[in-house]
């Protein structure tokens, strides 16, 4: 079988651990897939900075165009809207099948990328862009695909989970446990994303569209973020039983759908109450299959790259040995309510 040559974009904390586990890995994937899977390059805007050794100096390259066109299957882990979202287009214009952990992008120009992808016959997988190594996606884009979800509910976001944790837990100031969570490689590049709700935002909106197969984008999602939450807000929810956490949740109603994102007060005999760290934990309510649970790592390195490399291993079977993933550009528009329109429960 010929090989499937992946262009990996950015090279950064997930880029890095995604080109670790592609070279370690090489001959299971292959196994796997049915085809020798290979690192065609890695693209950064400088080649001459010093990598992580797990980074093979050769496969460095600033020549995005070219890579892309000796690409199968094109990993954007480089964040951010511009130009990740130009270069995944050109990747599906030139017949590469794509992987990304943007949620930004995706709850920004999911149905620009759907259609393209779609039109194109090549696969946009995301796993990653949702709850880092949770296997989140897939469940509720494939195996929830036949019942009916009424209801999501989760702590998403892994750096705020961990910086609500470590002041509960360790009394540590709201600035000093930000920049520890932006030193272990939790936090986005602008952790605002992550303390004002918009990175948990995005990936309700995600899992809002593939639940309930309709448009959701992140500017109608209600979003308050953490930065007012204080030192003292915290000891008053522990003394009354309660744990603050951030949840996004994602509810189907009569007149449409509710999205929404804020600090909430968790009995501490709940679940979500014991999601420690930079955690994530979600629940998904559906009509036939009744409550289901996921939990795992939601932020890093490693665990994120994990999740990129299940969907790398899913398109190159595609490509290896024929078949596609879903189709998503052929959403519903219904209406999206207002946080005033929903009965809140948590
Ligand atoms: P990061 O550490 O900031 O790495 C981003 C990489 O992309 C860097 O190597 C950066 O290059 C490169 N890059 C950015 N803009 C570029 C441009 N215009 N041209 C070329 N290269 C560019 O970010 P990350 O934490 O790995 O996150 C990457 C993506 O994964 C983001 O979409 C993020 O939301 C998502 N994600 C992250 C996590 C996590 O826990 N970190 C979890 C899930 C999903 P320089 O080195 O030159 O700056
Ligand atoms: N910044 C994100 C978080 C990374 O803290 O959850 C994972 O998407």
């Amino acid at each position: 079988k010929d090989p499937v040559k992946i262009a990996v974009l950015g090279c950064g904390t997930v880029g890095t651990q995604v080109v670790r586990l592609l070279t370690e890995q090489a001959d299971d994937l292959a196994w796997r897939v049915g085809a020798p899977v290979v690192l065609e390059g890695v693209y950064v805007r400088d080649t001459s900075v010093p990598r992580d050794a797990v980074v093979p100096v050769d496969a460095l390259t600033s020549d995005v165009e070219a890579l892309i066109d000796a690409a199968d299957v094109v990993v954007e882990v480089m964040g951010g809207i511009e130009p990740a979202r130009t270069h995944i287009l050109q990747a599906i214009a030139a017949g590469a099948s794509v992987v990304t952990a943007n949620k930004a992008l995706l709850a920004a120009h999911g149905p620009e990328l759907y259609e393209a992808a779609d039109a194109a016959g090549v696969d946009l997988y995301f796993e990653a862009a949702v709850a880092g190594a949770i296997p989140i996606v897939r469940p509720v884009r494939e195996s929830l695909a036949g019942d009916h979800v009424t209801r999501i509910l989760g702590i998403v976001n892994g750096t705020t989970n961990y910086v609500l944790d470590e002041m509960t837990t360790k009394g540590l100031a709201y600035e000093d446990v930000v920049a520890e969570a932006q030193r272990l490689g939790y936090a986005e590049a602008d952790p605002t994303a992550d303390v004002e709700g918009y990175d948990a935002a995005a990936k309700a909106a995600i899992l809002a569209s593939l639940a309930f197969h309709q448009r959701v984008s992140l500017d109608v999602v209600h979003r308050e973020g953490i930065s007012s939450v204080t030192a003292a807000d915290v000891a008053a929810a522990a003394e009354s039983g309660h744990a603050i956490k951030l949840l996004a949740i994602a509810e189907r109603a009569d007149e449409g759908v509710a999205v929404r994102v804020h600090p909430a007060l968790v009995p501490l005999s709940h679940p979500l109450a014991g999601v420690h760290g930079a955690f994530n934990a979600v629940f998904v309510e559906a009509e036939a299959a009744g409550e289901l649970m996921f939990y795992g790592q939601g932020a890093g390195g490693a665990p994120t790259a994990s999740a990129v490399l299940g969907d790398i291993v899913s398109v190159a079977r595609h490509i290896a040995q024929g078949g596609r993933g879903p189709l998503e550009s052929n959403y519903a528009d219904s209406p999206v309510l207002d946080i005033d329109q929903v009965t809140s429960r948590f």
